[in-house]
């Protein structure tokens, strides 16, 4: 059986190979932590809200990446929102008139959102119903955990939601 010898040469060479890979994965990590976002700018996108503090027909406004988010808790003569229902009796959306950026009011006695700017009008579910509003209120990414909602991290509901 023939033995190899390793020189010293190839001693050198293989051991300069090791520190150079051991050094560019050190290279690759420190890259990969000064790209990666800080834990608290992370945080900062989201917002954490508890679902049941809103009570039956009641609207809160929760702030969230300088925007206004309605939470609607839906009563049974309100419109049912297929596909746009969170937990079948949440209305979650952004608070921004689709038309030109205004921001609507909640009018219980009618049920609606009514944009103060031109008139125009979303229904209970945040669908454009009047005026010139193109499309309805848009969803915020979501997730669901338990009785909160946790806005700004998009989760199997939403995603469920996004697919129509
Ligand atoms: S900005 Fe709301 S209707 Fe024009």
């Amino acid at each position: 059986m023939a033995e190899e010898k390793v020189s010293r040469r190839d001693f050198l060479l293989y051991a300069m190979g090791g520190w150079a890979a051991v050094g560019l994965g050190g290279v690759l990590y420190a890259m990969y932590k000064t790209w990666e976002p800080l834990p608290e700018v992370k945080a900062a996108g989201t917002v954490r809200f508890d679902l049941s503090k809103v009570n039956p027909g009641e609207l809160k406004v929760v702030q969230w990446r300088g925007k206004p988010v309605f939470v609607l808790r839906r009563t049974p003569d309100m419109d049912k929102c297929e596909n746009r229902s969170i937990k079948d009796e949440y209305t979650v959306v952004i608070g921004i008139c689709t038309h030109l950026g205004c921001i609507p009011n909640w009018e219980p006695d009618k049920k609606i959102f009514k944009c103060p700017c031109h008139g125009g009008e979303f229904n209970a579910c945040g669908v454009n119903i009047f005026g010139p509003p193109p499309r309805p209120l848009d969803i915020p990414p979501f997730k669901i955990e338990g009785t909160t909602i946790v806005l700004g991290e998009t989760g199997p509901e939403y995603e469920k939601m996004m697919k129509g």
